[in-house]
């Protein structure tokens, strides 16, 4: 029994003190309480009061620097005056501020459907390189176009000065507007002085110097790309120069490109001094000798490739870096970068048609005189059967290169003959 009520016992002392640790502590804790609650209350009074006092003090100085500032336009006018020198603004704030509140309300007033959204800003603008890329590189995750989307297809001219060629090229579009957008990368110093026909017409883009051969030459082609994908509806992507001629009319053109399955990325492995000779071995482990592609600059390509080639940023920082000289980044970044990562939807083969025949370092040039019915029929039937879409097709090349400016009136006499530019 003892042994049971000492046992007893003990935890009634337990409880006992146990109550009175806790009473203890309750009261501590509604002190703390107390003591919170107070500082609590003084420091809501405190920042009440100065940010009352803060207000005070800039609406003084606002009202000071204008004459009759509008409610309305006072926290805009706050913000922005804040850090600006006071005296300077003395006249201006009424006068911008009153611009800033109407545009504001403008906005708020407008309903923007999913076209205004989508709208591809002005051809020229102000945007960096830096910023377009990373405008460009933007993806929708959901596949599938929430309206009907007619794919266009971006003709995009990289020339030195004004597109020669334009009264073929106006032809060739005539009569298929909405299925093509058009850009032109010209060199600065062209003052464009020369009447633009109405196909070229405001197409020129915010364009840098450009040197032959020379690596700026690629940031030109990532220029275009990148203003041309700003444009949703663009699918497929065209490099041209001035010296380029469709071979063929709009309509088989547009078919032939919207329904292919691979892109055109000329790329092959030449092992002579202007091919592998070329390669930097700097540029190893990203780059081997073994991946090092050559091929023609003029491409064609789809979204997804233009959109991986504008966000590339590993590859293109090693070509500006260690592809200089006698590299000649024009005729091995694409085929490089293509072949070592989006080699599967290559075809590994140009659309565009050129005479090498003749040797050294630049293509055949044709002029006035060369310029045959006989000429034209034979760069469209040059086709030493090439694949399509897994097949095999006697339809290769679908523009060709390189015409001087003399040969623009015999073009425009043979052309609407072969080419059926009006079918
Ligand atoms: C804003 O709307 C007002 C009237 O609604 C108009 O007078 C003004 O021109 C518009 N401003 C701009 C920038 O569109
Ligand atoms: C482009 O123009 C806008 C409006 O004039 C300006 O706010 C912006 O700073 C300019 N950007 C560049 C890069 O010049
Ligand atoms: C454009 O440049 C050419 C040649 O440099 C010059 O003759 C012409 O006057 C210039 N035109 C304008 C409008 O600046
Ligand atoms: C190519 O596309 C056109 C429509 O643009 C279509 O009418 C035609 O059937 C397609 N051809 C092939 C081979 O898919
Ligand atoms: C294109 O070249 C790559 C090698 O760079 C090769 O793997 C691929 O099969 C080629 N594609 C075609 C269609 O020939
Ligand atoms: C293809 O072009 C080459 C080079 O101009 C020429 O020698 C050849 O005769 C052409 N082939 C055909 C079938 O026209
Ligand atoms: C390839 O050609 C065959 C007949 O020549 C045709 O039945 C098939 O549809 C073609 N394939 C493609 C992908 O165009």
């Amino acid at each position: 029994m003892k042994g049971i009520q000492s046992q007893n016992q003990k935890p009634l002392n337990l409880l006992s003190k146990l109550s009175n640790a806790f009473q203890l502590h309750f009261l501590n804790m509604l002190s703390y309480f107390l003591l919170f609650g107070c500082g609590l209350t003084l420091g809501i009074i405190i920042t009440t009061y100065m940010k009352d006092f803060s207000f005070n003090l800039q609406f003084t100085q606002f009202s000071i620097s204008t004459s009759s500032p509008s409610s309305s336009s006072l926290s805009s006018s706050l913000s922005s005056s804040s850090t600006t020198s006071q005296t300077l603004e003395k006249q201006i704030p009424t006068v911008s501020v009153t611009e800033e509140t109407e545009t504001k309300s403008n906005i708020s007033n407008q309903i923007l459907g999913l076209e205004e959204y989508l709208k591809p800003p002005s051809v020229m603008h102000n945007m960096t390189d830096k910023e377009l890329l990373w405008r460009a590189s933007m993806v929708p995750r959901i596949p599938a176009y929430p309206f009907n989307r007619v794919p266009k297809v971006a003709f995009m001219f990289l020339v030195r000065g004004h597109v020669f060629m334009s009264p073929l090229w106006e032809q060739f579009f005539k009569g298929h507007e909405g299925l093509y957008s058009i850009y032109v990368h010209s060199n600065p110093s062209y003052n464009g002085s020369a009447p633009e026909s109405p196909v070229f017409h405001g197409r020129r883009i915010p364009s840098k110097e450009v040197g032959w051969g020379k690596v700026n030459m690629i940031e030109a082609e990532r220029r275009l790309l990148t203003n041309a994908l700003l444009d949703v509806s663009n699918e497929r992507f065209i490099l041209l120069s001035e010296a380029c001629i469709p071979l063929y009319n709009f309509k088989t053109i547009y078919n032939y490109l919207i329904n292919a399955t691979k892109n055109h990325v000329m790329a092959y492995d030449e092992p002579g001094v202007v091919g592998r000779g070329r390669y930097n071995y700097h540029m190893y482990p990203d780059i081997s000798l073994k991946q090092w592609r050559k091929g023609s600059q003029w491409f064609e390509m789809n979204r997804e490739l233009a959109i991986e080639v504008v966000s590339d940023s590993k590859y293109f920082p090693i070509f500006q870096k260690y592809c200089r000289g006698n590299c000649y980044s024009d005729e091995h970044y694409l085929p490089t970068l293509v072949s070592i990562k989006f080699w599967e939807g290559n075809s590994n083969r140009s659309l565009t048609w050129v005479d090498w025949s003749k040797g050294g370092p630049h293509p055949a040039r044709f002029w006035r005189t060369d310029v045959t019915l006989e000429l034209l029929r034979s760069m469209r039937r040059n086709n030493t059967g090439c694949a399509y879409n897994e097949n095999s097709t006697n339809l290769c090349y679908l523009f060709a290169r390189k015409f001087l400016p003399s040969t623009v009136d015999r073009l425009l006499k043979f052309a609407p003959k072969i080419m059926h530019f009006n079918d």
